[in-house]
């Protein structure tokens, strides 16, 4: 794994919405956390087996415990279900140490637009920001008050909160008048379901892409329509393997004996990553930061741009193979 799993104990467990559920996770011996920042993310094992990212909605300078929002939908993949329905307080779970790949960048302004269950990194976000006098705004959307976590922390008379309850005939809001100037001041940062994500990503066409930040937790596919075939070669041994497009790199290693540890298989957890010694990789994970991704590949859902890539252990992990250079 690219982060060993450690033991955290449900000190606390309760719901914030009819779905949406808040855990207090603590070390065993009381101990100090690993340091997180605003939009960081935690990898939880569940009971199921399956391991999900939960973005950490707490206050960083909190060493003692983590706090995350789990929301339980019954389409849902099973981990987080497995979670809120086969867990309770006292109860211990193996968590992978926070990563961030939503990290709040240096900006005079911040526009933060949350759907649903996506407030949980926003509001991490949003406090931190406060807290730091920046100048901050937030769109917070939801079905109702009902479904509203962490509602009676946004108040309407706020000026600095958009609070927008799309039930009861109000419909959606029209988010262009937020997005419509593009600002080379402002960065802005979402978080909630694909349709919020698809709705922002079109409206925010004409701002600088480097401006414009998204958290999606709900996975990615290593292959649909447009996955085509390619070759890896595993460096150790020099086994080259076929990956056909309906196969993901991560099957085509295991069906040629080559085991790398997996868990989300969805690109989000960061348990598969291997080394990239050479070819283009294209990328699908949403764990790595542009500088990860010229020196390794998550094979669950990345794939090949050209006909190859040349792939290896992860040697952070495995101390099995040499590093290579960070420029290949
Ligand atoms: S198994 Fe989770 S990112 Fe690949």
């Amino acid at each position: 794994m690219s982060t060993p799993a450690f033991p955290l104990r449900i000190t606390a467990k309760d719901l914030l919405t009819p779905s949406v559920c808040r855990f207090e996770l603590r070390a065993p011996d009381g101990s100090a956390l690993p340091a997180f920042t605003p939009g960081a993310h935690l990898t939880v094992h569940t009971p199921s087996g399956a391991a999900r990212s939960y973005s950490l909605t707490g206050d960083p300078a909190e060493r003692d415990r983590y706090v995350i929002a789990v929301a339980r939908e019954d389409g849902g993949r099973g981990g987080s279900v497995s979670l809120v329905d086969d867990t309770r307080a006292g109860d211990e779970l193996a968590v992978s140490a926070p990563s961030n790949s939503f990290e709040l960048r240096p900006s005079q302004r911040y526009l933060l637009i949350a759907g649903g269950i996506g407030i949980t990194p926003i509001r991490a976000m949003f406090r931190h920001l406060r807290r730091r006098g920046a100048d901050v705004r937030l769109v917070y959307l939801t079905r109702s008050p009902e479904h509203t976590a962490f509602l009676g922390e946004f108040t309407v008379d706020d000026e600095t909160v958009v609070l927008h309850h799309s039930g009861a005939g109000a419909g959606r809001l029209d988010l262009w008048p937020y997005l419509a100037e593009p600002r080379e001041d402002t960065r802005v940062y979402c978080c909630g379901p694909a349709g919020l994500l698809a709705d922002v990503r079109a409206l925010t066409m004409h701002w600088r892409p480097s401006r414009v930040h998204f958290e999606d937790f709900a996975g990615v596919a290593g292959t649909d329509g447009t996955a085509l075939p390619f070759r890896a070669t595993w460096r150790p041994t020099g086994q080259t393997v076929a990956v056909p497009a309906d196969t993901t790199l991560l099957n085509a290693l295991r069906d040629a004996a080559i085991e790398v540890p997996s868990s989300c298989e969805s690109g989000t957890c960061g348990t598969c990553r291997v080394r990239l010694y050479a070819g283009e990789p294209e990328h699908r994970d949403l764990v790595l930061d542009a500088d990860q991704r010229r020196r390794f590949v998550m094979p669950c859902v990345s794939r090949a741009e050209g006909e190859s890539l040349e792939i290896g252990p992860d040697v952070a992990t495995s101390g099995e193979y040499p590093a290579p250079a960070d420029n290949q």
